[in-house]
């Protein structure tokens, strides 16, 4: 269940024989290579040499390893970008070309590039597509990375002016939708549309919208293509993408996940705990520096999870200090074990480590692999020997993920609307749906996320911190379920194209729940106002709804002044206010309660989550701690007490 990634090319042939016998001593299984090597599987246009990757698949496969192909889309070579320089990307924000000389330098929108990477595909699929070591297969690196998802190019613009006209038909349709009358923005036909940069001031948020889905249709078109080209041709193998959060970048993973047999994630807590906790005090900070945030990995490991059908991978596992985040601290002693068993108890079925020996040269020269350059172990080394222990003991195919009792659901509308609109400069989607998803892991609560037009069906909770544009869909699916529902403000808030709803926010909504948003005001975060629910006072902070009943509805909580807070209809409940961690894990204990759903007070810096008949305990803490088993409990790994950044792993009593 173990892997790494590894980049032959880089290294002298006579170093390949031994690092594959390493690695199958260790105690690992997959390889991934070839993501980044187009310049050595095709030196010339037109004249591939495939023959170095040949005797490295044939090494690593009789040695025992089994390999992952990943397309080499992410990095074109040199001659690719000199008889094509419109391939190249351009930067919405400056006008400026983005040029060749790292990595992700091209355009979603060239169609030149977009045939050039089938090509590419291609002759690897067709070279190693039934190769027996050949396991299976990512697609590209890392999709849209380095916030390449929007490109402000001539090919952007003109596939732009296509989709729009495909979408609406007619330009005056068009002009309606956004309500282009307004500051004389109308057109006389889809050629004059403009991309939504470098205009004066703020631009139509229906048109930012819809330059937003046009990108990410462009990104899921792209990746679609290598898709299918590796599906005809190498029968039999998995094909997967590794993932990285769609807050980075703007593309609907959903729908990019759709053609896949699972989803990957990179997991690099330390750096994306650095920039999660970027506000935040250095007091608050300095616990979670060498450990990551116990909320933050697993927050995208269930999101990854809920992608795609299989068990997701972690394809890339920090293994010591990086190189690209604000600072790059090493891992606390342990975590690298921690890290991978918790990807393990959330579903993972496997965790490849990134990357097995350091490079002295080149970017990624500071980052850390398995091995150190002069290929000596690094500190992750002994740790995932006990890995190979822990998962000898634990036999986790015996142990498949089953579905949890508590849904949040994630919209990608939600996010570009936050991005787009954002009405409150502090507004922002994906901490709110962190808060909501902290909430419910503070409780004990093991969480699967769903996307709007997603199966609810067997969950008894439901929260839904913002549903920007709701379906018909999404209502019908909602109103069939058993669940308890709870929406976040700004659901229903906008039409799909980005307008106010007609007879007010909620718009659709309305059928599960009658009420109307009068109107909207946000606050500085500092400056909270008060929420009273269940007879005690809690935050209500920067985002506040006035809303008014459209019908029988039951006002469960009240701000100051007397108007409703939150309502509820049935088994429907809206909550008008941003609130903070405090109210929600009150508010969301009480619903769980309700709905029948166990919960349990955990402390900060411990978290659980159940694999099959399993439940895993992990300690962020310097200190031990009390495993938050029940009595009788029998441990497969640990005992009842915890050892600082440890876990244990039981099963209850029968
Ligand atoms: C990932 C990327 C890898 C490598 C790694 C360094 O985002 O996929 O190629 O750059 O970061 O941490």
């Amino acid at each position: 269940m173990l892997g790494v990634c590894y980049y032959p090319e880089q290294w002298p042939t006579s170093l390949w024989r031994e690092d594959a016998r390493r690695m199958k001593a260790l105690g690992l299984t997959y390889v991934r290579i070839g993501e980044f090597a187009w310049s050595r599987f095709e030196p010339q246009p037109g004249v591939y040499d495939f023959a170095w990757f040949d005797e490295i698949i044939t090494i690593l496969g009789e040695a025992g390893l089994k390999v992952v192909i990943g397309t080499p889309t992410a990095t074109p070579p040199k001659w690719l970008i000199d008889r094509h320089p419109d391939i190249l990307p351009v930067d919405p924000d400056t006008g400026r070309v983005r040029g060749f000389g790292s990595r992700r330098h091209y355009d979603f929108s060239s169609q030149v590039y977009l045939e050039e990477s089938k090509r590419i595909t291609l002759a690897l699929a067709e070279r190693y597509g039934q190769n027996p070591h050949v396991a299976g297969w990512q697609t590209d690196n890392e999709i849209s990375c380095h916030d390449t998802t929007l490109s402000a190019s001539p090919a952007a613009k003109a596939g732009f002016q296509a989709w729009c006209a495909a979408r609406y038909g007619d330009i005056q349709a068009l002009n309606t939708a956004w309500g282009n009358v307004f500051w004389s923005m109308e057109y006389r036909g889809f050629d004059e549309i403009e991309l939504p940069v470098g205009a004066v001031t703020e631009t139509n948020p229906s048109h930012r919208m819809a330059y937003r889905r046009y990108s990410s249709d462009q990104v899921i078109a792209f990746h679609d293509a290598q898709v299918k080209i590796l599906r005809a041709d190498s029968p039999g193998r998995f094909v997967t993408h590794n993932f990285i959060p769609m807050n980075e970048t703007g593309v609907d993973n959903h729908a990019l996940a759709a053609d896949l047999d699972f989803a990957a994630y990179d997991n690099y807590p330390l750096g994306r705990t650095d920039l999660l906790m970027a506000g935040e005090s250095a007091d608050a900070f300095r616990p979670y520096m060498r450990t990551g945030h116990p909320d933050f990995g697993t927050f995208f490991f269930d999101q990854t999870r809920g992608l795609a059908p299989g068990a997701f991978w972690i394809m890339e596992q920090q293994p010591g200090p990086v190189n690209w985040a604000n600072h790059n601290p090493r891992p606390a002693p342990g975590m690298v074990r921690l890290w991978t068993l918790e990807a393990f108890a959330h579903g993972a079925g496997v965790v490849s480590y990134f990357r097995w020996r350091q490079a002295p040269f080149a970017q990624e020269q500071m980052h850390a692999g398995l091995l150190r350059p002069d290929s000596t172990q690094a500190a992750a080394w002994p740790e995932i020997e006990a890995v190979v222990r822990d998962l000898a003991a634990l036999d986790l195919d015996q142990s498949p993920t089953v579905r949890a009792k508590v849904a949040l659901m994630v919209d990608v509308q939600a996010q570009w609307l936050g991005e787009i609109e954002r009405q409150g400069r502090s507004y922002d989607y994906t901490h709110i749906l962190l808060d909501h998803y902290r909430a419910l892991r503070a409780l004990g609560l093991d969480v699967d996320f769903v996307p709007p037009e997603g199966d609810v069906s067997g969950y008894a909770l439901v929260v839904i911190p913002a549903l920007a544009t709701p379906s018909e869909k999404t209502i019908a699916n909602l109103k069939a379920s058993s669940a308890l529902v709870v929406f976040g403000p700004r659901s229903g808030a906008k039409t799909d194209d980005l307008t106010l709803p007609e007879g007010l926010p909620p718009g659709r909504l309305r059928e599960l729940l009658p009420i109307r948003v009068l109107s909207i005001e946000t606050l500085r975060p500092d400056c909270s106002d008060v929420l009273s629910w269940n007879g005690k006072a809690y935050a209500s902070m920067m985002w506040r709804e006035e809303i008014e009943l459209a019908g029988e509805a039951e006002v469960v909580a009240r701000y100051d002044d007397g108007g409703p807070a939150i309502v509820r209809s049935g088994k429907t409940l809206y909550v008008a206010s941003l609130t903070d961690r405090e109210f929600l894990a009150d508010f969301l204990e009480g619903l769980c309660a309700e709905a029948g759903v166990a919960t349990q007070r955990l402390d900060r810096n411990v978290r659980v989550r159940r694999r099959g008949g399993l439940t895993f305990a992990f300690n962020y803490n310097e200190e031990p701690i009390a495993a938050p088993a029940p009595e009788g409990a029998k441990f497969v790994l640990g005992g009842a007490t915890i050892g600082p950044r440890d876990a244990a792993v039981w099963k209850d009593p029968a």
